[in-house]
């Protein structure tokens, strides 16, 4: 019987492939530039298999295109927005994501913009390599305190709490909103609950974004929700760039409603270097590196991998987004 064709759109790490390949027709995309989309969609017509990252649409297009062959769609990311679950569904495609094993890399993400937006870290950087930083001064690089602050987690998932974490050792009061409250985590860790978005931004001194991009979410911090936030304030952002209305967040930088912002995601990404939140001295702006870390990668890939053989088994995906998709149509 010929073995099961999987396509993976990046070189991963070896790891992950070796797993593939050892029970697999592999082939993989070769290099770290993505697929053009006429590749993706051929693939996708002729494999059974094919293992995405968040660069790769995974669309109603593509997956009509896979529908009678490709039986499973695993992305290498928690975050999913960039695939079409409903209509995998409807074309009985399982889909999976990577869950858990980026929790705590991303979380220290978060925690690094923190304390580089608070305390200036990548300004005097700059200005140490430019020899504009010529001598001691009182109040150089003076920023406000990381720790005995208050901090308001938005999206009170696994990366969230794993961020609260971070922040007790700084200690620092913590308060969350999010639509589901989790009294569970309220009463174990101590963090509190806000009951609205307003709320949570007004009580705090740093923001940290932790919601998946989903309709509700898109722009959900924008011109007035900045206002909220105190004139001190620092924005964190390590979920998804459209989250946060970047021109909205551009003005309230430049006029001082809040004090800076660290982004590890923006819209659109990567964003132009001519955009105007560069220009501004208290943004810091790393490149989609949250789950960053060789460790967390190679688990990335590897569950993405193992989501991809369970399926070509017939056995359970370890993290399937579309359960549902068993009972709709048994493939
Ligand atoms: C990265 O952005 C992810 O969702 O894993």
């Amino acid at each position: 019987m010929p073995r099961p064709r999987v396509f993976v759109t990046r070189r991963l790490p070896q790891e992950a492939l070796d797993l593939l390949a050892a029970e697999t027709e592999l082939e993989v995309w070769p290099g770290d530039e993505r697929p053009p989309r006429d590749v993706l969609l051929r693939r996708a017509r002729e494999c059974d298999a094919m293992l995405t990252t968040i660069e790769d649409r995974i669309d109603e297009e593509l997956l009509a295109t896979g529908d009678g062959h490709l039986k499973v769609v695993a992305n290498c990311a928690v975050g999913f927005d960039n695939v079409d679950i409903q209509s995998a569904t409807q074309h009985g495609i399982a889909a999976s994501n990577t869950p858990q094993v980026l929790t705590k890399t991303t979380a220290d993400l978060a925690f690094a913009l923190i304390l580089a937006v608070a305390r200036r870290v990548v300004e005097g950087d700059r200005d140490v390599r430019t020899g504009q930083w010529n001598h001691w001064r009182p109040f150089a690089y003076a920023g406000p305190d990381v720790h005995g602050s208050t901090l308001s987690i938005l999206g009170m998932g696994q990366i969230g709490l794993e961020v609260a974490k971070r922040a007790f050792g700084f200690e620092m009061a913590v308060y969350y909103y999010d639509p589901i409250r989790r009294l569970e985590v309220e009463r174990q860790y101590g963090v509190r609950f806000c009951h609205d978005l307003p709320s949570a931004l007004k009580v705090a001194d740093f923001v940290s974004v932790h919601t998946p991009l989903t309709p509700e979410t898109r722009h959900m911090i924008g011109r007035k929700e900045l206002r909220l936030m105190k004139p001190t304030a620092i924005l964190v952002n390590t979920s998804r760039g459209p989250v946060v209305d970047n021109t909205a967040l551009y003005e309230a930088l430049r006029d001082g409603i809040i004090a800076g912002a660290g982004l590890d995601v923006t819209e659109p990404e990567p964003i132009p270097t001519d955009h105007p939140l560069l220009s501004l001295p208290n943004v810091v702006i790393t490149p989609h590196i949250g789950s960053a870390s060789l460790a967390t990668r190679t688990a990335m890939a590897l569950l993405a991998a193992r989501n991809i053989l369970a399926r070509l088994k017939g056995e359970d995906m370890p993290t399937c987004l579309n359960p549902e998709v068993f009972k709709a149509r048994r493939r």
